[in-house]
């Protein structure tokens, strides 16, 4: 994720307000922080990485002269949380430098071109292509502004980026853009910033203006000037006002960061669909040779795991173990060897069941792969490969975004493995990439349609005792996490199974008016599922089902029902129809008067075992 904030003071250093921005843009990635100024012609930078605290100890980030810089909060992607890896970046002769939010996707091209010239990168990241980039145009071009050279720029850019720029060819003011990442303007009578959100300057003003994709932004002391990158055209923006208090800033409008989380799934999904195919293909590799493969996690990184063993099995036709983390080394350790290969998957990277398994395997010599949304943490470093999910900082205990983005990495891996396998036909793998690029508009397609609806039926059912979810296939996963969810943040007892074995028990709950959720993706099992839904009517139950939209069969037996959009394949189905699911504890629990954010018991990474 990462936070940028620039600003353009009349008067006065402008490195205080930097610092003091950077700290409330910390909950976007806070592994490395990083602030330039500019004074008398010459650029000052000073970065390292760690939290903006434990940097400022050493570096004292306020004694930086100028009243112009930019600063930058990381949450690491490309390259390991380092100083090397930290913004600001620079060009060759480091009068230009760039702060960046979000991922170049061709990066490497760039590099690759660049360094035939001549160019030095002394980082991993892919930032650092823009201030080469910026420096080649204006050595090509020495007649150029910078604001043109950066337009040229940004035209090569493919991928996502909240930019900030300062250069010492034109000292008094920064250049900023947006193409994906969130940017906004804030303006007082002290001066212009920029950044990432509008936490980072709502304390000095509350006067802000929104940067669409697209657009440029020249901005000073004085004032600000947006253009158009395509065509650099003016474009005219007044300013507006914001009312929210310091505490509704941080979580951008939202009462909870749960909702703030599920509602950033479209954002998330995208950037995880952005992976370097460099990372897939390496993992992806690692997995074609293993003779068994353990899916290792706990809480709903297990549940991503468990739909992931049908994506493999489904499209690569590999046999993959999921295991619940705490039981790994009882139910395997003895036998795990060095043609072992465990994939671990957890969101924090630190949970210690997770982290005691991977250590058990890997001390029996097994191949450590890992999937996890923090650069940095234990499970990284005791991996062979490991691969980030983009979701950005997961604040809400419950995880929702981080779920979205596992399973998409892992249907990646999935897709990969397939084309190299060469078991599925071609024509199957073009059309299962194609949908799993639609899946961030999908997910958008039901926050902004299904929410009302959701929000209903968890008022109609909100003190019922206890739930069912049942799926078949691949939605048995979606099912788990559906109760999960309920279950850890409205503290309703609930309970999952496959549809087909809720017949040798669970049925036997099911009395009148009892809630039955389905999860009913359009897939293999479709038909049958049906027949489970007859059974749990004949005996009573209140039937709430996911379904495809306009699915006549299953909306003639339920009782509501929450659509999703036509046409996605079963084994992609988990992303998009666990949406309805999060929703639906988030709102059941709202009516309940709890707090979704801080349920009761429980903690955001379980680092004891
Ligand atoms: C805790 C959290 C869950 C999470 C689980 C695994 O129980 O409350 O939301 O799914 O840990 O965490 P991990 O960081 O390993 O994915």
């Amino acid at each position: 994720m990462c936070g940028i904030f620039g600003c353009a003071l009349k008067e006065g250093k402008a490195a205080p307000l930097i610092h003091s921005s950077l700290k409330r843009l910390e909950y976007r990635g806070y592994d490395s922080v990083g602030i330039a100024t500019i004074s008398d012609g010459k650029i000052f930078v000073k970065k390292d990485s760690g939290k903006i605290d434990e940097v400022d100890k050493i570096v004292n980030l306020d004694d930086m002269p100028g009243s112009i810089g930019i600063g930058h909060t990381r949450w690491a992607t490309h390259g390991a949380p380092l100083k090397v890896n930290s913004h600001p970046h620079a060009d060759c002769t480091g009068e230009i430098v760039v702060v960046h939010n979000g991922i170049i996707e061709n990066f490497m091209e760039l590099k690759n071109e660049l360094q035939n010239l001549d160019h030095t990168f002394v980082s991993k990241t892919d930032t650092e292509v823009i201030p080469h980039l910026i420096e080649q145009v204006l050595k090509e071009n020495p007649n150029l502004t910078l604001v043109d050279a950066v337009i040229a720029t940004l035209k090569r850019l493919e991928g996502s980026y909240a930019l900030a720029i300062i250069s010492t060819k034109e000292p008094d003011k920064i250049i900023c853009a947006r193409n994906e990442s969130p940017l906004v303007l804030g303006i007082n009578r002290k001066g212009v910033f920029c950044a990432s959100d509008i936490p980072a300057f709502l304390p000095v003003t509350n006067k802000a203006v929104m940067i669409n994709n697209g657009e440029l932004v020249i901005l000073t002391a004085q004032d600000y000037e947006i253009r158009k990158i395509q065509d650099s055209s003016l474009v005219t923006r007044e300013p507006i006002t914001i009312e929210w208090t310091a505490e509704m800033a941080v979580k951008q409008g939202y009462p909870h960061f749960m909702i703030k989380e599920i509602h950033e799934q479209p954002e998330t999904l995208r950037n995880t669909l952005r992976m370097q195919e460099h990372y897939l293909e390496l993992m992806s590799t690692f997995l074609d040779r293993a003779n068994e493969v353990f899916l290792v996690a706990c809480g709903t990184s297990y549940h991503a795991c468990l739909a992931a063993s049908y994506m493999f099995s489904k499209l690569a036709f590999l046999p993959t173990y999921p295991v619940y983390a705490s039981e790994f080394i009882e139910q395997h350790g003895k036998s795990v060897s060095i043609d072992s290969t465990i994939l671990a998957v957890s969101q924090s990277g630190e949970t210690a069941d997770t982290i005691a398994a991977v250590t058990c395997a890997q001390q029996r010599a097994a191949t450590i792969l890992s999937l996890t949304n923090v650069i940095g943490s234990s499970l990284t470093r005791i991996s062979r490969v490991y691969i980030g999910t983009q979701a950005g900082p997961e604040i809400g205990v419950a995880a929702t975004k981080t779920f979205t983005s596992q399973l998409s990495v892992m249907a990646q891996l999935a897709l990969r493995l397939a084309k190299k396998r060469g078991k599925v036909s071609q024509d199957e793998i073009d059309s299962l990439e194609a949908n799993l690029e639609k899946l961030p508009e999908i997910a958008d397609t039901i926050v902004k349609t299904q929410e009302e609806k959701v929000k209903k039926i968890a008022k109609k059912y909100k003190d019922s005792k206890v739930f069912f979810f049942l799926g078949r296939g691949i939605s048995t996963a979606t099912a788990f996490e559906g109760r999960l969810k309920l279950m850890e943040i409205a503290y309703i007892p609930s309970i999952a199974f496959p549809a087909g074995e809720s017949k040798h028990g669970p049925i036997s709950l099911v009395e009148d008016g009892f809630p039955v959720v389905f999860v009913c993706p359009k897939d293999d099992c479709h038909k049958t599922l049906v027949g489970n839904i007859m059974e749990m009517k004949a005996r009573g139950a209140q039937i709430i089902a996911i379904i495809e939209e306009g699915d006549m069969d299953i909306k003639s037996l339920a009782d509501e029902f929450i659509e999703v959009p036509k046409g996605i394949p079963g084994v992609l189905s988990p992303i998009p129809y666990v949406l309805p699911l999060q929703l639906l504890a988030y709102y059941v629990a709202l009516e309940k008067g709890f707090n979704p954010d801080m349920p009761r018991n429980l903690a955001k990474c379980v680092t004891v075992k």
